[in-house]
């Protein structure tokens, strides 16, 4: 079938709509060792929750009805595998505490962003995310980035799961501040940490273009979590 250009510019802006959210935001980091929320039951359209770990770092297989680590006498915390990771000097694929302007966890738990930093030393290179997480404190357009020793922020469940110290590694908002700072960090801990300062070159909360594909399988394949119809059926957030 032959498409005219007329039909085609005609079709272009429901596609549009079709990949889901766009637009520009600000990153942050954490680490705080807690269940993130998406890996509660039904929290996005997936049929199986983010995976989680035990005290151990071992795979919880709860069906994600474990309470969290940071809840008094909870089991269920964050799997170190879901530390970030570069995939080539330009390419990065990790995890992030999430919060979309217009949008809601259902939409976003699980789904993917594609992040082009905007300033600092990472300045044009790209990060996709998976939204494992939320928080109450997140402003809009925000993705907190999980990297180990990124800081603890509000909770921490890192002194009962690692020992750390009772206010996380370093600062509880922003965390160490070296790599040397990362040689003393739990074995599984310790690559995400470095991370931060190899591929990651230390910025400090660089602001991000963004926007949803679909998830990379070396994604999907650690946090256990595929939203269905992922991308291409989201609901438009306006
Ligand atoms: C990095 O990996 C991505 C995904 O495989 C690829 O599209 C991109 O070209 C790679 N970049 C470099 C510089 O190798």
């Amino acid at each position: 079938m032959h498409l005219s250009l007329t039909a085609l510019v005609a079709v272009l802006p429901a596609v549009a709509l079709a990949q889901g959210a766009s637009g520009t935001g600000k990153t942050t980091r954490y680490w705080d060792c807690c269940k993130p929320s998406c890996a509660w039951p039904k929290k996005g359209n997936s049929p199986n929750p983010v995976k989680t770990c035990d005290k151990n770092d071992n795979p919880l297989n709860d069906g994600g009805n474990t309470k969290s680590g940071c809840d008094n006498g909870g089991g269920a915390y964050m799997c170190s595998n879901q530390s970030p990771w570069a995939v080539n000097d330009t390419l990065s694929y990790g995890w992030a505490a999430v919060n979309i302007a217009g949008s809601n966890e259902a939409a976003w738990c699980c789904a993917c962003y594609e992040l082009t930093f905007t300033s600092g030393p990472v300045q044009g290179k790209k990060m996709i995310v998976q939204a494992s997480n939320t928080g109450g404190d997140l402003g809009s357009n925000q993705f907190d980035l999980a990297i180990p020793g990124g800081g603890v922020g509000q909770f921490n469940a890192c002194t009962q799961q690692y020992g750390a110290p009772a206010n996380g590694w370093g600062d509880r908002y922003g965390g160490v501040h070296s790599k040397s700072d990362c040689d003393s960090f739990p074995a599984a801990l310790k690559a995400g940490c470095n991370w931060r300062f190899d591929w990651f070159q230390g910025a400090d909360n660089p602001t991000v273009s963004f926007r949803q594909v679909a998830c990379p399988a070396a994604i999907t394949a650690k946090s256990g979590c595929v939203r269905q119809n992922d991308v291409i059926n989201e609901t438009p957030t306006n």
